[in-house]
C-alpha cells in the first residue's frame, strides 16, 4: 500500500496547476450511456475514480478509449455496444458515484441493475432520493440481494421536489429526464458547478435544459441524443486545497487553470482568516500568508456555501490560527475522521456532535498517520507540510482517488514529499467513499 513521506517546514512558492474536476467528469462519463454516438471529454483528471468509472462502463460493453500521449486528459466513450446494464458490487463498493449510471441506464436501455453502494467512511450515503425520483418518472424499482433493479418502457416527465439537496441525485435524475416523455420540473436541486458542467454537456448532446445551476431545473424530454465534445471545468476542491497549502506553509503560490468564480465562499473565509488571496485572472489565483493567521468559524453548506469537501482541509489550517475556530459539518454525519489524526500530530481539537472546536496556534509534530477518506487525506498532507519533522501517511490510495499526481505538483513548488511502496495498490483497496 503506497505511503507519502512528508517533511514539513518549506513554504510553497511558485505556480501549481489545477486538473479537471473529478466530480464533473464522473457524471459526464455516465452521460455517454444516453447516446450511441461518441462522447469526447477533455480536461479529465488522471485519478483512480475516473479509472474505476472507465472499468464500470467497459464492464457494461461500452468502448472507452485509452488516453494517448499528450492527450492524456482526453477520454472518448462510445456506448453503441452497451450490452449489459449492470453495475456490479465489486466496482460499486470502491466508488459510490457508480450510482450515477442508474438514471442513464433506465433512460437508454429501459432497465438497470446497480449494486446498492452501502455506506462509507463519511456517512450512510443513501440513494433513496434517486430512487424516489425515478419511481415518480414511472420506473418500477425492486431491491434484492444488495442490488437495485429499475425498469421502465420509457420514463415520463414528472414534477420532482428533492426532500434534501443532493448533488448526484440531481445529476442522476437530470440524465433520466433528458430522454423522458414530456417535461420534467425539478425543484430544490443542487446548484454545484458540477451539475452545470453536466447540463452543458447534455445540452451539447441535444438535450433541452433550462435552469441548471439554480434550484429549479426544467427539462423537455427528447427522443434521442447525439455525440459531443466537452471540456470539463477545473476542480474547485483541488484548487481550494492548494490555496490552503500556500497559506498554511506561509508561502506565495499561484494557482493556475482554476475558476475563482467557483470558490467565493472559501476565498472570503481565507481572507477573514488574514490570508492574502488575489484574483489575478478568471483562471488564476494568488495566495500569500500575510502575518499571523486569525481564527474564523465555518459551517458547511450546499453550493454556493462553504463546501463540505473543503472542511477537513480548512480544519488543518485552523490548527495554526490564533484563537478558537468552530468547524460545523452540516452535510455528512461522520466527516471528522481526520480529527484524531490531526490530534496525534499535536492539534487541539474537541468534537461535540457535528461541531469541532479548534484551538490554535498548535505546534504540529510529524507522526505516522492513517488516511481514511479522500478529503481527510488532503487534511493530513496539509498538516504534514507544516509539522516539525518527517510524517508518514499510510493508505494514500484514498488521495489518489481525487488528486492527480499530487506529490509531483507539490514537490514542484518546494514541498518535501515523496511516495513509497508499490505503485498500484488496487489489490489492497478496501471499500471506500466518494
Ligand atoms: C457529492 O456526493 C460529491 N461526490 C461529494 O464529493 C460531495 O461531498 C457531496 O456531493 C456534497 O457536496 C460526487 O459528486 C461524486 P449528496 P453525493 O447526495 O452526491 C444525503 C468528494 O470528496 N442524501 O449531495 O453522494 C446524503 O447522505 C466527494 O469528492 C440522502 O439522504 O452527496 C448527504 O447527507 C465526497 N439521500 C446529503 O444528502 C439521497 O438519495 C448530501 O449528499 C442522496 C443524498
Amino acid at each position: 500500500m503506497d505511503k507519502f513521506v512528508i517533511r514539513g517546514g518549506n513554504p510553497l512558492v511558485g505556480t501549481i496547476r489545477v486538473s479537471g474536476a473529478k466530480n464533473s467528469a464522473l457524471p459526464c462519463m455516465a452521460a455517454a450511456i444516453l447516446t450511441e454516438d461518441q462522447i469526447t471529454l477533455e480536461n479529465v483528471p488522471q485519478v483512480r475514480d475516473i479509472e474505476t468509472e472507465r472499468r464500470l462502463l467497459a464492464s457494461m460493453g461500452a468502448e472507452v478509449g485509452q488516453r494517448e500521449g499528450r492527450a492524456h486528459d482526453r477520454i472518448t466513450i462510445n456506448c453503441r455496444t452497451l450490452s449489459d446494464p449492470v453495475a456490479r458490487y465489486e466496482i460499486v463498493k470502491t466508488m459510490r458515484a457508480s450510482s450515477l449510471v442508474l438514471g442513464p441506464l433506465v433512460a437508454r436501455a429501459g432497465m438497470a441493475r446497480v449494486a446498492m453502494p452501502g455506506g462509507c467512511a463519511i456517512g450512510g450515503r443513501p440513494i433513496d432520493l434517486h430512487i424516489k425520483g425515478l419511481e415518480k418518472m414511472g420506473a418500477v424499482i425492486t431491491q434484492a440481494h444488495g442490488y437495485l433493479e429499475a425498469r421502465a418502457e420509457r420514463l415520463r416527465g414528472a414534477h420532482l421536489v428533492f426532500d434534501k439537496i443532493t448533488v448526484t441525485g440531481t445529476e442522476d435524475l437530470l440524465m433520466a429526464a433528458v430522454l423522458a416523455e414530456g417535461e420534467t420540473l425539478m425543484e430544490n436541486c443542487a446548484r454545484e458547478p458540477e451539475v452545470t458542467d453536466l447540463a452543458a454537456l447534455l445540452t451539447a448532446m441535444g438535450a433541452h435544459i433550462q435552469g441548471a445551476g439554480t434550484s429549479t431545473i426544467v427539462v423537455e424530454g427528447v427522443t434521442s441524443l447525439h455525440g459531443a465534445r466537452y471540456r470539463i471545468n477545473p476542480d474547485r476542491i483541488e484548487a481550494g486545497t492548494f490555496l490552503i497549502a500556500g497559506a498554511i506553509t506561509g508561502g506565495d503560490l499561484i494557482v493556475s487553470n482554476c475558476k475563482p468564480a467557483h470558490l467565493g465562499a472559501l476565498i472570503d473565509k481565507l481572507q477573514e482568516a488574514g490570508i492574502l488571496v488575489e484574483i489575478l485572472s478568471p483562471e488564476t489565483l494568488r495566495v500569500r500568508a500575510h502575518g499571523p493567521l486569525r481564527a474564523a468559524d465555518i459551517s458547511t453548506e450546499e453550493y454556493p456555501g462553504f463546501p463540505t469537501d473543503m472542511q477537513a482541509q480548512y480544519m488543518a489550517l485552523a490548527t495554526q490560527a490564533e484563537g478558537v475556530s468552530q468547524v460545523r459539518e452540516n452535510i455528512f454525519e461522520n466527516r471528522f475522521m481526520h480529527v484524531q489524526e490531526l490530534v496525534r500530530m499535536g492539534a487541539n481539537i474537541k468534537v461535540d456532535g457535528s461541531t469541532a472546536t479548534v484551538r490554535g496556534p498548535a505546534r504540529l509534530s510529524a507522526a505516522a498517520v492513517m488516511c481514511s477518506d479522500l478529503r481527510a487525506s488532503a487534511s493530513l498532507v496539509l498538516a504534514a507540510l507544516v509539522a516539525d519533522g518527517e510524517s508518514i501517511l499510510d493508505r494514500v490510495y484514498h488521495m489518489d482517488r481525487g488528486y492527480e499526481r499530487i506529490e509531483e505538483k507539490l514537490r514542484a513548488v518546494g514541498a518535501q514529499i515523496r511516495r513509497m511502496g508499490n505503485i498500484f495498490p488496487d489489490k489492497n483497496q478496501e471499500k471506500t467513499d466518494d
